[in-house]
């Protein structure tokens, strides 16, 4: 599949000095920076002032680089993103295109979407064209240049289809044409495979690495946010990993490998394994209030404490596997073996942490005695152990003691609502909420009432240290 489509872009795209660049701008030569972030910080407006997400990043993107931004989930990827294509303004500190100060819309960049962002009612041609009607290309040439980037991405023959008929590669290929038909100096891409299977993901992947390669992409650089280390590495010159709350980079790396890259190979294994200590590890630069893991068990509070989105269900299942190792995982071989990704088991280890059910070491994840014991216990003796591990959890303890401390025992949630909303986001709010719901109940301390939004004191909790 991606050789036909080298083919048939060397058949259409005979010109190698390639495009002038929006607005006739002339061509950027290699490590010229294109676009830059100096001491950009972003908060967002809270319902008790302004929440830090982004704190004083200083970024430079330069000609003939793809760039990705690697993070946990909210650390602050695709505000940053936005920040530097102009979609939404800093707070402080600037972002430049090509020396200049950014005012509005970058336009020396177009984006492509996780959720491909098409319009239902429009046919992949006039999809494609939508970029260039939106920057005032006549229709002739619009019709043109959209033929062209259609052939480019390998979607001859779709041009009259309905977003609906398409699978969802096809789709993601309408995304990348409407980018790049644009031919911007720099592709912005948000997790543009995130929504996608495994192998489209990874034909995809491999399609665009061979146009990027071959130096006829229509684009000078690229910035690819992803949680996706292993993407990263694979197609990255430069991974830049964020930390959270608020978001800084925390390092960044220069990947060197030659192209393609083999997976296989020591260089390869070796780069994969040292982004992933730095995005599970416990750097000093991180222990601020707000990681979770930097905080002193007896200084932890709701407000510097978050709780991960993590299940019981989740978290056990997490513990009983590591035990079955004998206590001890690495952490990548973990993600590597159940085929998951590093989003889907960090919030499961932080939560182990908070627990007190294990400790993560260099990239190693270790069960502790009160872990070891939780993973081999029986459904009664389980509850025992979380119940004592979750009242030294901030959030849990909160709800537990104010509920004890009211005589009905029953508290709304907007209570609670409210006192985190001074901290956080109102999603983070509720996915908090979420979390500390599941494990209060599962450790018997409090129930919660949907309708009317109620925690009510379990009787066995009422007393403490019952
Ligand atoms: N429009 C918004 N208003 C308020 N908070 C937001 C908004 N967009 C994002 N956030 C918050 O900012 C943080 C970073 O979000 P985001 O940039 O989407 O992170 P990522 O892309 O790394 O997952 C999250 O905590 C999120 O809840
Ligand atoms: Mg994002």
């Amino acid at each position: 599949m991606a050789l036909n489509i080298l083919r048939r872009m060397r058949a259409t795209h005979t010109d190698t000095t390639g495009p002038a660049g929006i607005g006739g701008l002339p061509r950027a030569a290699d490590g010229e920076v294109l676009l830059a972030a100096d001491g950009l910080t972003k908060s967002y407006a809270g319902a008790d002032g302004e929440l830090p997400v982004l704190a004083g990043i200083d970024l430079d993107i330069r000609a003939g680089e793809i760039v990705a931004l690697l993070g946990k989930s909210g650390s602050g990827k695709s505000t940053l993103l936005r920040c530097l294509a102009g979609l939404i303004p800093a707070s402080s500190g600037a972002v430049t295109y090509r020396g200049k100060r950014l005012t509005g819309a970058n336009p020396g960049t177009a984006m492509v979407f996780q959720t491909f962002a098409l319009l239902p009612w429009l046919t992949v041609q006039q999809n494609v064209e939508l970029g260039l009607e939106a920057r005032g290309v006549a229709p002739a040439a619009r019709a043109e240049a959209a033929v062209q980037a259609i052939d480019l991405i390998g979607l001859d023959g779709f041009e009259s289809a309905y977003p609906k008929e398409l699978s969802g590669g096809m789709r993601q290929r309408v995304g990348f044409a409407r980018a790049l038909v644009v031919e911007p100096d720099v592709l912005m891409m948000d997790e543009p495979f995130s929504a996608l299977d495994v192998l489209t993901a990874e034909n995809l992947r491999g399609e665009l690495m061979e146009l990027w390669e071959s130096g006829q992409f229509p684009t000078r650089a690229v910035v690819l946010v992803t949680h996706n280390i292993e993407e990263a590495v694979l197609m990255a010159d430069r991974i830049v990993v964020l930390g959270s709350r608020p978001g800084t980079i925390r390092e960044t790396f220069e990947v060197g490998l030659d192209r393609p890259r083999d997976r296989q190979s020591a260089a390869f294994e070796d780069l994969i394994d040292r982004v992933y200590r730095t995005m599970t590890g416990r750097a000093k630069e991180s222990r601020i209030p707000g990681r979770t893991e930097a905080v002193e068990t007896e200084k932890r509070t709701a407000a510097n404490t978050p709780l991960p989105t993590a299940s019981v269900d989740g978290l056990s299942g997490l513990a009983e596997l590591v035990a079955h190792r004998g206590g001890r995982f690495d952490l990548p071989d973990l993600a590597d073996d159940l085929g998951l990704e590093i989003d889907d088991v960090l919030p499961l280890v932080d939560a182990l942490e908070l627990l007190g059910l294990a400790t993560v070491s260099e990239d190693d994840l270790l069960l502790t005695e009160r872990g070891t014991t939780f993973a081999g216990a029986d459904v009664q003796q389980s509850k025992k152990i979380f119940a004592e591990a979750a009242q030294d959890v901030p959030l849990v303890r909160l709800i537990t003691t104010s509920l004890r401390q009211n005589p009905e025992g029953s508290l709304r949630a907007g209570f609670f609502r409210d006192l985190l909303a001074h901290h956080y986001t109102s999603e983070q709010v509720a996915q908090q909420l979420e979390t500390a719901t599941d494990w209060g109940r599962y450790a018997e301390l409090y129930s919660f009432d949907a309708d009317p939004q109620e925690y009510r004191l379990d009787e066995s909790a009422e007393q403490p240290g019952a």
